[in-house]
């Protein structure tokens, strides 16, 4: 599996947990795979040994997250990704203007998420550090999960640098960096919901029991990957699985078919999900801080 960096699971990891899908998760996608993003960027030795450490993270001399990191190799991407890009960045951030959170809508502003060309890396965290202390780090591809928790703790963020071609512009089975920035990164600017990642990833790290890691993966699934909120009496997106695929989002904004259940972490955790069509249940947060408090207190639990 090349690449999965919308959350630290797959069907590998733990029984029962889908892959997370960070394009269009739709079901019209589904049927097709015939995708290739543009490996040859990561095609290379340092990203061979990274991804190496990363598969082997947490085991015996394999504790250093720093190891599981790249280059991004900017000069790599071709005129077509570039064009993917902005073609991406202006069909979504149009709707989002009108339907994501703020808190969003003011993270990509702070970050200075911009639409002519694929963002260096070292850009957005130059504007991101001095905020939250949160970084985006290259990676080569899927980082397993107690390699992902580590990256989160020390408040960086496992981020893909390949993008999805340009005849697969409309689904991908798999993170690319049109996700992992622009649907995950603008919220890491928000104090309050990167406190709570950074308390998740701490959480999740420092736990060894499997029923604890599932439930957080559940939690992360419902609000990291598909999280709704409201805001001024209107229900806003600010899940990155939402923010990076326009059909998603209007169906989770707009449809009959998904139930919208106000946001409980207890209730979250035992809710199972399925990753090959669009999300039946959707959990409503009333803040951030709902989120972060929440976790605190689930984190505690599960440490003490
Ligand atoms: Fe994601």
């Amino acid at each position: 599996m090349p690449s999965c960096l919308t959350a630290p699971y797959d069907a590998t990891d733990i029984p029962g947990m889908g892959h997370p899908v960070g394009g269009n998760a739709g079901s019209e996608g589904m049927a097709t795979n015939t995708y290739s993003l543009n490996h040859g960027m990561i095609d290379n030795q340092q990203a061979q040994a990274a991804q190496h450490y990363a598969d082997n993270f947490g085991k015996p001399g394999f504790h250093d997250a720093e190891q599981m990191y790249i280059a991004q190799n900017y000069e790599g991407y071709s005129a077509e990704n570039q064009t993917t890009w902005t073609t991406l960045f202006d069909r979504q951030m149009e709707y989002l203007a009108q339907n994501a959170s703020d808190v969003y809508l003011s993270g990509a502003k702070a970050i200075n998420l911009r639409r002519d060309r694929i963002p260096p890396v070292k850009d957005i965290n130059a504007r991101l550090q001095p905020l939250t202390g949160w970084q985006s780090r290259p990676v080569p591809g899927y980082i397993p999960a107690m390699g992902f928790f580590a990256c989160l703790s020390r408040r960086e963020f496992p981020t893909t640098i390949v993008i999805r071609p340009a005849d697969s512009i409309d689904y991908l089975p798999e993170p690319d960096i049109f996700h992992d920035i622009f649907g995950h990164v603008p919220l890491h600017a928000d104090p309050v919901f990167s406190d709570f990642l950074q308390t998740y990833g701490q959480a999740a790290l420092n736990t060894d029991d499997e029923a604890h890691t599932e439930r957080l993966a559940r939690l992360f699934w419902f609000t990291v990957e598909f999280g709704l909120i409201e805001e001024a009496g209107r229900l806003k997106l600010y899940g990155s699985g939402l923010i990076s695929s326009p059909g998603e989002a209007r169906h989770a904004l707009t449809s009959a078919e998904v139930e919208r259940r106000p946001f409980d972490l207890e209730t979250v955790c035992e809710t199972t999900f399925e990753i090959d069509h669009y999300q039946p249940i959707l959990y409503v947060l009333e803040s951030f801080q709902q989120l972060r408090d929440a976790m605190e207190t689930y984190a505690n639990r599960l440490l003490t």
